[in-house]
């Protein structure tokens, strides 16, 4: 008879609910000592449906945690001038401590533009260049939220990371790139040999048989199969898919970037879909939020 081990399902909802509960004991602190509570802003162009329903996730969340959200709704004929006035009253708004200016825009304002205005101070974000700069070289940065979930992640379901080969899969500039360099770093975390797989790698499938960790984040619906997974390996799965599925009543059903069936009976650790990565996201960027409010970036 087969003596297989189960894998440990990383469970994204749990680690939320527990930093939650940290960020709400934090709040009530501040609140006790006759302090204003984190205000997060989000800036929303058009009625992009992903956007939407990220912007009410992150105004639930911060009312649960008892921050302050607001969120500034414009139509998709605001001019990228009226736009760029709008960060720099928020730059220099004391009572917000950090603002996120929602993704895609509308094609004529330039997004290049529009992140580098927003003050780095307030960017939780992450994707001022200044941060990612800073990243780079090891210093203290708000770092982009889905990379920021990925380590919380790896970090309290106590992952032995140190000296291990970590494949990346996704080069993008908020997720694959963040990640491969977070997870290089000689920190207390981390300690990886990272590769970075693309679109151009050669040979994924060996590279991936030859990793401890693997990071999936190419945007892909199952791209990652049993066939090239290692027994044992830890498989954090960033995608989030719905595919066209008969057999379910609302005719699709969600997956990620890894084919959960074939690939979790090899793994000792798994981040489902949905219920993972994902669930992170808006959590990371409270935490963020409250580093903004305390000037723990900055100083
Ligand atoms: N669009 C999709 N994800 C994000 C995000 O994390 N931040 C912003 N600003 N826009 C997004």
């Amino acid at each position: 008879m087969e003596n297989k081990k189960e894998p440990i399902i990383i469970d994204g909802k749990l680690i939320a609910a527990e930093i939650k509960k940290e960020l709400s004991a934090e709040v009530a602190k501040l609140l006790d000592a006759g302090k204003r509570p984190p205000h997060l802003v989000a800036v929303i162009v058009g009625n992009d449906g992903a956007s939407e329903s990220y912007v009410a996730s992150k105004e639930k969340q911060s009312k649960e945690v008892g921050f302050m959200s607001s969120v500034y709704r414009f139509p998709d004929t605001l001019t990228e001038q009226e736009l760029l006035n709008t960060i720099d009253f928020l730059n220099n708004d004391p009572e917000v401590d950090g603002f996120i200016v929602q993704l895609p825009l509308p094609k004529h304002i330039n997004e290049n533009k529009v992140v580098q205005r927003i003050d780095p101070r307030k960017d939780v974000d992450g994707f001022h260049p200044t941060n990612g700069g800073r990243m780079m070289y090891n210093m203290p940065s708000f770092i982009p939220a889905t990379p920021f979930g990925i380590m919380t992640m790896l970090e309290r379901s106590k992952i032995d990371t140190v000296g291990k080969h970590c494949v990346v899969i996704g080069r993008s500039n908020i997720v694959g790139t963040p990640v491969a360099v977070l997870m290089s770093r000689n920190n207390n975390f981390a300690n990886c040999t990272v590769t970075l797989c693309h679109s151009k790698t050669k040979n994924i499938k060996e590279i991936c048989l030859g990793a401890d960790i693997i990071i999936v984040a190419i945007g892909k619906p199952e791209f990652l199969t049993g066939d090239m997974v290692k027994e044992g390996a830890v498989i954090i799965d960033v995608g989030i898919h719905r595919v066209e599925d008969k057999t379910k009543e609302r005719g699709y059903r969600v997956v990620g970037d890894v084919k959960f069936d074939e690939v979790a009976p090899k793994a000792s650790y798994i981040t489902p879909v949905p219920g993972g990565v994902g669930t992170l996201t808006v959590v990371s960027l409270l935490q963020n939020t409250l580093k903004a409010y305390n000037h723990e970036i900055y100083e």
